[in-house]
């Protein structure tokens, strides 16, 4: 019979030597199946005088238990290896996403947008959207322009070959979606509504026919210039940085009384004057103004009870004076040694 030490010592050796679960699998067959050396010797042990025979059965069932011993000391080892293998060949290779950040990116205008819209929430409004094809009510009439109202002319627009004639257009800015939120909820609102907005205007260094713009409404009690002021000089310092100076200049808006503009100090020449600015040193940003009642009583909102301010400018411009743009048309090239700078 086989000594058991040398048994054990062979089997430590095999079962050091596998690499793989499978590989251990066999050398356990080896080790303990029915044609193993160590089945080969408990047979012998029968053959063995009767009082050798205890002796030589306990130092074979030791001998089984340490080789099963090893095998499952190496089990463990190999599970281990093979999971680790597993999850290094499961792991996200985030290089890639790097790279594909990379390949594109959002353009200007709408990262700005983007930026303005978390100004607006962070000053606690709600966004709000409405259509880019508009009736000739929404753009106009419910703004206090009836029909030949001779304001109309502040906006050259663009009407569509549908119904009526000039009765369907592409809106000029994005004070209808005030209509249709005053028409659609109750007050107090607080929103802000960015869209895009169409005009017949000639390209040139501060306009472009087809443009960016955010409204601003505000509606409920005791609202007063003041708070209209406040909030414009809140968000400019927020989107400009403390740097930029700001000014309202009274001025006239069908739908708002009083009405007023606001600029900012042209980025291009710090208000020394040039091109872009048309040598006056600011940059008008949008309009504001009080709601007239008259808008009030076109969506059923009590001007008695009811005050509000509203404000709407052009985002493309913003990111201009932002960015120092001097010509605003660049927005609309889509040169990629542009888009990439950005
Ligand atoms: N809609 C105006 C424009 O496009 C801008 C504007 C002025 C919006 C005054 C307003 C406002 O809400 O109160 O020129």
């Amino acid at each position: 019979m086989m000594d058991p030490e040398v048994l054990t010592e062979r089997a430590a050796q095999l079962i050091a030597q596998t690499a793989t679960l499978g590989e251990l699998h066999a050398v356990q067959v080896e080790l303990l199946g029915k044609n193993s050396a160590l089945a080969v010797a408990r047979h012998s042990v029968g053959r063995l005088d009767e009082a050798e025979r205890p002796e030589a059965g306990r130092r074979l069932l030791e001998v089984r238990e340490e080789i099963e011993r090893l095998l499952a000391q190496r089990r463990a080892v190999l599970e281990e290896d093979q999971r680790r293998c597993r999850l290094s060949g499961d792991r996200l290779d985030l290089t890639e996403v790097a790279l594909a950040s990379q390949r594109g990116r959002l353009h200007l205008v709408q990262r700005t947008r983007d930026e303005l819209e978390d100004v607006f929430v962070g000053m606690g409004f709600v966004v709000a959207e409405g259509p880019e094809v508009e009736t000739d009510w929404y753009n106009f009439e419910a703004l206090n322009m009836p029909v030949a109202h001779p304001a109309r002319g502040m906006w050259d627009t663009l009407y569509l070959d549908l119904g009526e004639e000039e009765t369907v257009l592409l809106r000029t800015h994005t004070s209808p979606v005030q209509i249709r939120l005053m028409q659609d909820q109750v007050p107090p609102i607080y929103a802000v509504m960015p869209g895009r907005c169409y005009r017949r205007d000639t390209p040139d260094a501060r306009h472009i026919p087809v443009f960016h713009q955010l409204e601003g409404l505000v509606v409920d009690h005791g609202i007063s210039f003041a708070d209209l002021a406040g909030t414009i000089e809140t968000f400019t310092t927020a989107y400009f940085g403390s740097d930029t100076h700001s000014r309202l200049r009274p001025s006239y808006f069908p739908f708002t009384e009083p009405s007023a503009e606001f600029e900012v100090t042209c980025s291009i020449c710090k208000g020394k004057g040039c091109r872009t600015c048309s040598h006056t040193g600011w940059v008008e940003l949008g309009g504001c103004g009080m709601v007239d009642p008259e808008v009030f009583v076109a969506v059923g909102v009590d001007p008695e009870e009811w005050t509000g301010f509203a404000f709407g400018f052009g985002i493309d411009r913003l990111a201009q004076m932002r960015h120092v743009i001097p010509d605003m048309r660049i927005l609309l090239d889509n040169d990629v040694r542009f888009l990439r700078q950005l």
